[in-house]
């Protein structure tokens, strides 16, 4: 429910995708095929919203590895990206990325991709910086939560 504050408690956003969406006729090739770069993209900003949040602000994509490409995307598939941190280094922070389809009309469901993604912490002048402590985010969010309105 959202409070007078505007601020919704009763909803879980912790677990499903990072990111659902849905591949449009802007997003294929000329032969009508869904290009690999708008998957790859939509993996990179799954990945980049994971890490931010696990970084507490601005990140870059570094390093893209052990990309797999199992199945095409096509045109009104739904696709939903799931992003998990798999390695907390001092700047770096590595995501798995997987990518299911829910196929238009059949509704059947597929795994197109999964990848490897690395991301680094930077500051306002594009410099690396240290990822912050778990528990300091964790924290963070939890008063951000319980905080009470100005
Ligand atoms: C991010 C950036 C500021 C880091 O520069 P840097 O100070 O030279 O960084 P380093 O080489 O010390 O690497 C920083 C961290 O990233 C990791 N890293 C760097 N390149 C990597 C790669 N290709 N793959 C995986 N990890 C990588 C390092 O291992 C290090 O990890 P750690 O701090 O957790 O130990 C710089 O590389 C940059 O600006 N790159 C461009 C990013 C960008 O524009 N991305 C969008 C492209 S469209």
């Amino acid at each position: 429910m959202t409070g007078p504050d505007g601020l919704a408690d009763d909803i879980d956003l912790d677990h499903g995708p990072e990111l659902r969406t849905v591949a449009m006729p802007a997003d294929t090739n000329p032969n009508g095929d869904v290009f690999g770069g708008w998957v790859l993209g939509q993996m990179d900003l799954a990945g980049a919203i994971a890490a931010g949040r696990r970084a507490r602000g601005r990140i870059v994509t570094v390093g893209i590895e052990a990309m797999s490409f199992h199945q095409p995307v096509n045109v009104g598939d739904e696709m939903s990206c799931f992003a998990t941190i798999v390695r907390v280094g001092h700047s770096s922070l590595r995501v798995r990325i997987d990518a299911y389809v829910r196929r238009w009309l059949t509704g059947q469901i597929a795994k197109v991709t999964e990848g490897t993604f690395t991301y680094v912490a930077i500051d306002h002048q594009g410099k690396k910086r240290p990822v912050p402590p778990a528990d300091d985010v964790a924290a963070a969010q939890q008063s951000a939560r319980t905080a009470e309105p100005p």
